[in-house]
């Protein structure tokens, strides 16, 4: 590349200033940010499915009406990130091809089932808990279009957090049963949500690139350990235990020591093999190949338009 373009290139980014659409960048930054940009919208879009399954079934209209907002809300979501990638060069289309041939990732966490209501308060919780600790700092990213599109998403995703725990501080305050649902769901998610924020930083292969671009600006296990210290006053608060029995203060470090979540688990999940992958995609399928139709007449409307406009 043309040195003097380089050099502009990384002074933008050494100055924390930011990388727009039109402006040169390496092969490899513009790669990792439609990976990566690519992979957190088809997370919002997969992401629909575990709560969306729960609307015909909300405990009452109050309830429908704010888990219709969210899941909504999670649409409008990937069509920003959709939209973020495009500015790179990424065609939407080819995008979804690769998410429903299963070339391309989205977040572990979405491939778990949702059992009951309390699922819905969990998720809430600790899903959009967990995306405010990952996304919050992405609103810094280095690429204008991206840390743009966050802090839109994050403002609603403050929403999300605080509805799911306001739903499970009403069930705690309901019966026994209730209270149980809510304990059940808190062990079912907590391990999952940690495994989020994606694999120890000693295992993993994108870090050390996109923290030198400044695309991510804290380490998987920063965010993680954010996350866990973010979470264990309001778990006390809600008066429910959260099941890792390493999990305690350590004064010296001012931060909560935890145990270690199952890499195992996580690298099998991400490889296609969680409880309900196939069942994810499939549903994505189905819905993209159900909405064939409308994207075709569509583009035969706004070419018989654009015809009419040329006459
Ligand atoms: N689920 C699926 N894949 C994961 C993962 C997870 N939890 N964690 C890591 N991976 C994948 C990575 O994509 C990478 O694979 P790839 O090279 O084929 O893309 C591989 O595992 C190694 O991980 P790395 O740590 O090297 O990858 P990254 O540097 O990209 O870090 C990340 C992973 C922290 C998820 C980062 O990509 C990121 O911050 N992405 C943006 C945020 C995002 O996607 N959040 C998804 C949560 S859903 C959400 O926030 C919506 C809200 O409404 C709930």
């Amino acid at each position: 590349a043309d040195p003097q373009l380089q050099q502009r290139f990384d002074t933008t980014i050494a100055g924390n200033q930011r990388i727009e659409p039109r402006d040169w960048m390496p092969d490899g930054y513009r790669r990792t940010l439609i990976r990566q940009i690519a992979q957190h919208a088809h997370s919002e879009i997969i992401g629909m499915q575990p709560e969306g399954e729960w609307i015909s079934r909300a405990p009452s209209l109050r309830r429908k009406a704010i888990l219709f907002a969210k899941v909504q809300d999670e649409a409008g979501h990937g069509l920003y990130l959709y939209s973020a990638a495009e500015t790179l060069g990424a065609d939407r289309a080819d995008l979804t091809e690769r998410l429903i041939e299963g070339r391309q990732k989205y977040s572990s966490i979405f491939n778990y089932p949702t059992a009951n209501y309390a699922d819905v308060g969990v998720i809430g919780w600790f899903v959009d808990g967990a995306a405010i600790c990952n996304q919050v700092p992405l609103c810094r990213s280095s690429y204008g279009p991206y840390a743009r599109a966050m802090v839109r998403v994050c403002k609603e995703e403050s929403f999300h957090q605080r509805q799911g725990y306001e739903l499970l501080m009403t069930m705690m305050r309901g019966t026994d049963a209730q209270r149980a649902m809510v304990q059940d769901a808190v062990d079912r998610w907590w391990w999952p949500s940690l495994m989020m924020f994606g694999p120890p930083d000693g295992d993993s292969p994108n870090s050390a690139r996109s923290m030198a671009w400044k695309i991510k600006r804290h380490s998987n296990d920063e965010l993680r350990q954010r996350f866990v210290d973010m979470t264990v006053p309001q778990a006390e608060r809600l008066g429910v235990t959260l099941p890792d029995p390493e999990l305690c203060w350590n004064e010296q470090r001012g931060r909560h020591d935890f145990g270690t979540p199952d890499w195992s688990e996580l690298q099998r999940v991400i490889s296609g093999d969680g409880p309900l992958n196939t069942e994810r995609v499939a549903r994505r399928r189905a819905a993209h190949e159900d909405g064939a139709w409308v994207r075709e007449a569509a583009t035969a409307h706004a070419a018989k338009q654009a015809a009419r406009a040329r006459q």
